[in-house]
């Protein structure tokens, strides 16, 4: 049975760039909401006719995630070796405003999504075949931010899972997350400008390139950090040292 690597949120920013990275040595399940920008995608990676899309929106059928992926596995009989979970959205509000639909896309984009496909390969239709998982979580889980709660909050549940799912699934599988400071993407582009100029002061080696985060990732899946489970890493050009 082929291997192949999940990368969730494939279709843009990080995501994108850490599947043209890994396109050239692993075969990719690529997926997000955005079917077009993923073939796009798709059509920029190495090797691009063995890379499976995985249509999917994470915020809205919450309850058909595992069986849509397990779909994919059966149809295509492969299973996943290694997951990366990149896919995260944001709003930037008091707490006191937000709408009850946005708090729940937002987690279950960011944090309900990885428990409902890990319930599928952590099962037998995916032939134990797992070994490697990383989340993205962010800095601001573990450091305060006005109008943060709400994403924040969802990535610090991220933080959680890793320390106990580590132990849980030690010593076949390793689980770490990453938790970036501020990295240009179309994310990051889309706040507002004087937040943005706050983000860069407080960075002592100002904004960080995706390549900064994608460079981490094949680290973590690489057996060069075999010894590395249960870990949170912050790659923020110095900001939480302020
Ligand atoms: N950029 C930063 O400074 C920064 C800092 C800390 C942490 N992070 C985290 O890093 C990760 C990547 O961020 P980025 O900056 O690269 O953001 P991005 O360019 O906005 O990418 C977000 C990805 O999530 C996917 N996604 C969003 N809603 C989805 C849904 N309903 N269903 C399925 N997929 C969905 C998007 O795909 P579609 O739009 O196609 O659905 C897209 O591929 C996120 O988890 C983010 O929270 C970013």
């Amino acid at each position: 049975m082929q291997k192949y690597t999940l990368i969730t949120g494939a279709s843009s920013g990080m995501g994108a760039a850490c599947a043209m990275e890994l396109s050239s040595i692993n075969n990719l399940i690529l997926a997000s909401e955005n079917i077009t920008q993923l073939e796009k995608v798709r059509c920029k990676c190495r090797n691009s006719e063995k890379h499976i899309l995985w249509h999917v929106d994470f915020a809205k059928e919450r309850s058909s995630v595992a069986e849509s992926l397990a779909n994919i596995l059966k149809t295509n009989d492969i299973c996943i070796d290694k997951y990366v979970h990149f896919a995260g959205i944001t709003k930037i509000l008091p707490v006191k405003l937000f709408p009850i639909n946005d708090i729940d896309n937002i987690f279950n984009v960011n944090y309900f999504s990885i428990i409902e496909i890990l319930r599928v390969l952590l099962k037998k239709i995916n032939n134990k075949a797992l070994n490697n998982i990383i989340l993205i979580s962010a800095l601001v889980s573990i450091r305060g931010n006005v109008g943060n709660s709400i994403y924040a909050s969802s990535k610090g549940a991220i933080n959680s899972l890793v320390y106990s799912l580590a132990q849980e699934l030690a010593p076949e599988i390793r689980v770490n997350a990453i938790l970036p400071g501020a990295i240009m993407t179309p994310m990051t582009r889309n706040l507002n400008e004087t937040y943005l100029e706050e983000m860069k002061k407080e960075t002592p080696l100002g904004f960080g390139t995706m390549e900064d985060v994608v460079n981490y990732v094949r680290f973590l899946l690489s057996d060069k950090s075999k010894w590395i489970t249960g870990q949170c890493v912050i790659i923020d050009g110095g900001r939480s040292t302020k």
